[in-house]
């Protein structure tokens, strides 16, 4: 598995129900891959359907490339129908799991279930980026207010040593999918900084700044640059454009050099 440090930054891509055959899956993971052989700072993983992930890990050359699951189901066996287990993911090479993504939640996926498939993958070792975002932003500020709530519940009992396997992605739901439209770094930045600070009475101040904080929503070659220079954060989560080797490359790129 690829070393962290404090420097190294992330960009994953989850390529949510696309593509639609294993066949392309495969050529996209590939792809992908054959465009990192300069890229050294930088952790990137793609996140296929769980359906592609013995695909896409037979075309795998080499730890350059991860591979990450979009969900996993909490429990770690048993008569659970339709549901893909801890064990089944590590075992066809997943080394990251998404957990809490906007639309799992919009599915019905609580606080409550979100802990627990935190817990899970986290027990079994694997990297965990948990997923986090407010769907409006008010005048008031109450929207920070859900950001704390969402990781005070998923992280408050995960004990000091396991903090090294998680990862937050910052996703406000209005941003995700929009196109031009991302945040503005002045209110990413302000984000970044904030989700830090909820973290320090969980973790304390010397954990909590090594927790990595990535951005997604809508991200794309001609904002990425701007927002990891000024965003105070360590990476992406990508929808859409990861689903493009060379747009994808482009935005590994803006992040390597950052
Ligand atoms: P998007 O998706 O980049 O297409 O907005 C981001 C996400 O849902 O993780």
């Amino acid at each position: 598995m690829y070393m962290a440090s404090k420097s190294t930054k992330y960009v994953i891509g989850n390529w949510k129900m696309e593509p639609r055959t294993a066949l392309e899956a495969e050529r996209l993971f590939d792809d992908i891959q054959s465009g990192l052989k300069r890229i050294k700072n930088t952790e990137v993983v793609v996140c296929p359907p769980f359906i592609f992930t013995g695909d896409v890990q037979a075309v795998k050359r080499g730890a350059k490339l991860a591979i990450g699951a979009q969900d996993v189901f909490w429990e770690k066996s048993g008569a659970f129908t339709g549901e893909i287990s801890i064990e089944q993911l590590q075992d066809s090479g997943v080394e990251y799991v998404l957990v809490g993504h906007s639309e799992r939640r919009a599915l019905g996926d609580g606080n409550k279930v979100v802990s627990k498939k935190l817990t899970v993958a986290l027990d079994a070792g694997l990297r965990v980026v948990l997923c986090v975002g407010e769907s409006e932003r008010d005048s008031h500020g109450k929207y920070f207010a859900h950001i704390k709530e969402q990781i005070e519940s998923a992280l408050l009992h995960i004990p000091h040593t396991r903090v090294k396997n998680i990862l937050i992605a910052y996703e406000p739901i209005w941003a995700i999918g929009v196109g031009e439209e991302a945040i503005g770094t002045h209110d990413l930045h302000e984000m970044s900084i904030y989700i830090k600070k909820v973290l320090i009475p969980i973790f304390g101040k010397k954990i909590s700044s090594k927790v990595p904080v990535l951005y997604g929503g809508s991200v794309n070659r001609n904002n990425a640059e701007a927002l990891i220079h000024d965003g105070e954060i360590q990476g992406f989560l990508v929808g859409r454009a990861s689903m493009d080797a060379h747009h994808f490359g482009d935005i590994i790129s803006f992040v390597e050099k950052s």
